[in-house]
């Protein structure tokens, strides 16, 4: 099944048309209030009912049963439900709120094509194999390694096989889902005093972008970012005592976000508090001081993992492998993204940009997270990492006459580790190789210059 474009306007369409009607009297202020702008659907809080849910089990018009999960949802289970909007067939490239590409639109050899800073489900169903030498064993990259497995049936995403929880922590696989990490009904609001809270002032509109909603105070709130799950967050659907320990966090993505990166890049301006986010499911992968970390394989991240002046100087002064003349203020790069180690929205929303205009390096405060290295969806390579960073960490190949180039599988089959040039680059948000060095190493470098 799918959501095609026509169904969706008309989901669209009946969802204008129940504006104000379907709802209990203060939820329907706060729809008529986040409903305005085009194509806004959750608004930053809980979107239309009949979005997601079906009163009466009529399927759209449409006669016989649909596929029903539980909570009356329009699909087998909460993750379909957010597919049948958030992935649609056809798209030719990154389209907008898509975060998950259709497995039609990526036959073998061809990459999935959203590239929102979360990164594409598709990834999880790319599995690459490859041998380094004839003769040698086959290698593999599974699927389920390049990000969260999330349990979407109707679209053929199921757990992960060798996870039963989440790793340093106890989450089970069998329960994630989109609705694992995004309040569906968007509770979690920020007031103008910078606290977030689950009820209160009015959901104006969604915070999470860089035109989005202010909170004013006596007035409304801003939805959280990207509508996460805040302290106390747990579905309905889950058992157990998983409720969330720590807030969303603190950051503004551009107003265009899902984009190539051919020629400007997309920077999310991350605030404060994604690892400490991470953690609510990952609590022993935490280490933020740098007296406890690297006892086993735990790199420092969060609020306390302040990169310090030799690792800002080493990410404003390193291009690439072999160049280490860049300056401060131009020196951002998104594949190793950093925290700015403060909640100022005034200031995050002026750094979420797409246009390459803000490309300052971290200070004094800036902090190491999670999202350096991960991406938060899924993405390329194993372990969700924005850049590959194992075997032997080369990320191009290439001669210093004709400059870099992503590695051919047949020609050069360790670096390539069975994928095509096209899901290399797409990997890469679709940057030209040159960008890099030939033999450019891996990104940790961008801190650690030890290339
Ligand atoms: C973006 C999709 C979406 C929208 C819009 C939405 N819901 Fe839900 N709702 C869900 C999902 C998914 C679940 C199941 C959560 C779980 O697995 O525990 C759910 C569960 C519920 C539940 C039962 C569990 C609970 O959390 O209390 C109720 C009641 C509910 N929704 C009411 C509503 C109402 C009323 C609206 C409109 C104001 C609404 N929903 C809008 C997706 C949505
Ligand atoms: C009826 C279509 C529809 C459904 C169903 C739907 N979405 Fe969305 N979603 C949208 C649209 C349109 C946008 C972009 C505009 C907006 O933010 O309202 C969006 C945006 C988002 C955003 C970014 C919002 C922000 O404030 O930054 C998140 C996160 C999201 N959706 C998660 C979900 C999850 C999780 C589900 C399932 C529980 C879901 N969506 C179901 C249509 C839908
Ligand atoms: C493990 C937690 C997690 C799960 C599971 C998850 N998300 Fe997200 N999502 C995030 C985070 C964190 C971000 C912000 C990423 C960033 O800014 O780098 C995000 C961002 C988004 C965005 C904004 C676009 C982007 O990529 O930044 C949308 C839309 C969205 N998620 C929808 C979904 C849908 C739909 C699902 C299920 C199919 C889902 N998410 C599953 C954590 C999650
Ligand atoms: C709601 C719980 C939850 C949250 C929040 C969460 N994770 Fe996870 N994560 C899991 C579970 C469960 C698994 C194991 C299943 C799997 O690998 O898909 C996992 C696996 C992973 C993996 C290994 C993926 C693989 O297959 O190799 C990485 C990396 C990861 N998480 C990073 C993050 C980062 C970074 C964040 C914050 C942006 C985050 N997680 C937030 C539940 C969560
Ligand atoms: C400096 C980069 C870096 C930072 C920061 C980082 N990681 Fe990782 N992480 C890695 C690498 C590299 C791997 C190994 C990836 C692979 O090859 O599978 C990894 C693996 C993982 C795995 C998979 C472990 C397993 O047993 O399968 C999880 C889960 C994970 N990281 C979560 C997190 C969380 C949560 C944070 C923040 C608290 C975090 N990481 C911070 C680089 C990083
Ligand atoms: C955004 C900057 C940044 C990136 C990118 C980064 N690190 Fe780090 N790394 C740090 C900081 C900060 C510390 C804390 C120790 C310190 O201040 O010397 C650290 C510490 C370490 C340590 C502990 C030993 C030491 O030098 O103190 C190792 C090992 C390490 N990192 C490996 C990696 C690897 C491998 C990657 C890539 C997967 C990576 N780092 C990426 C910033 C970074």
């Amino acid at each position: 099944m799918g959501c095609s474009p026509p169904r969706f306007v008309r989901v669209v369409l009946a969802m204008r048309r129940a504006a104000g009607r379907c709802l209990p009297p203060l939820a329907a202020v706060a729809l008529c209030l986040a409903a305005s702008p085009a194509l806004a659907f959750h608004g930053g809080g809980a979107g239309e009912c009949d979005g997601c849910h079906s009163m009466h089990d009529s399927n759209d018009g449409v006669s016989g049963p649909g596929p029903r999960g539980g909570y009356l949802l329009k699909a087998s289970d909460p993750s379909s439900v957010c597919l049948n909007c958030h992935q649609a067939q056809g798209d030719i490239g990154p389209v907008g709120y898509h975060i998950s590409t259709a497995e039609a639109d990526m036959p073998p050899g061809l990459p999935p094509r959203q590239m929102a800073p979360g990164g594409d489900f598709g990834w999880l169903k790319k599995t690459f194999q490859w041998t380094t030498r004839p003769g040698t064993p086959l290698q593999t990259s599974p699927g389920e390694r390049h990000g969260h497995s999330i349990v979407a049936l109707d679209y053929g995403y199921s757990s992960d096989s060798r996870s039963f929880t989440a790793p340093g922590g106890t989450y089970p696989s069998a329960n994630l889902s989109c609705v694992s990490c995004h309040d569906p009904h968007g509770k979690y609001r920020r007031f103008a005093d910078g606290s977030v809270g689950t009820s209160g002032l009015t959901v104006l509109g969604s915070g999470s972008q860089a035109s989005g909603t202010d909170p004013v105070a006596g007035v409304g709130a801003a939805g959280v970012y990207r509508m996460l799950g805040g302290v106390g967050y747990q579905p309905r659907s889950l058992s157990g005592a998983l409720a969330f320990q720590n807030p969303p966090p603190a950051a503004v993505a551009p107003n265009t976000y899902n984009r190539r990166e051919t020629t400007t890049q997309t920077r999310v301006a991350y605030g404060r508090d994604m690892s400490e986010w991470c953690a609510n499911c990952h609590p022993r992968l935490l280490v933020s001081g740098v007296t406890e970390q690297m006892s086993g394989l735990r790199h420092p991240a969060g609020n306390g993992a302040i990169l310090g002046a030799t690792m800002s100087r080493n990410y404003a002064s390193y291009l690439r492998t072999g160049k280490l003349t860049g300056f401060a203020s131009q020196s951002y790069l998104s594949l190793v993204p950093f925290e700015e180690g403060h909640a100022d929205y005034t200031r995050l929303k002026a750094h979420a940009r797409s246009d390459d205009l803000y490309l300052q390096g971290p200070d004094d405060v800036s902090t190491v997270m999670c999202l350096t290295c991960h991406r938060a969806h899924a993405s390329g390579f194993d372990g969700a990492l924005r850049f590959r960073a194992r075997g032997a960490e080369f990320i191009t190949v290439g001669d210093t006459v004709s400059g870099a180039r992503y590695p051919d599988p047949l020609a050069e089959p360790a670096v390539a580790e069975g994928r095509t040039q096209a899901e290399t680059r797409a990997s890469y948000y679709d940057r030209p190789a040159t960008v890099f060095s030939p033999f450019q190493r891996s990104l940790c470098n961008k801190c650690h210059v030890k290339d």
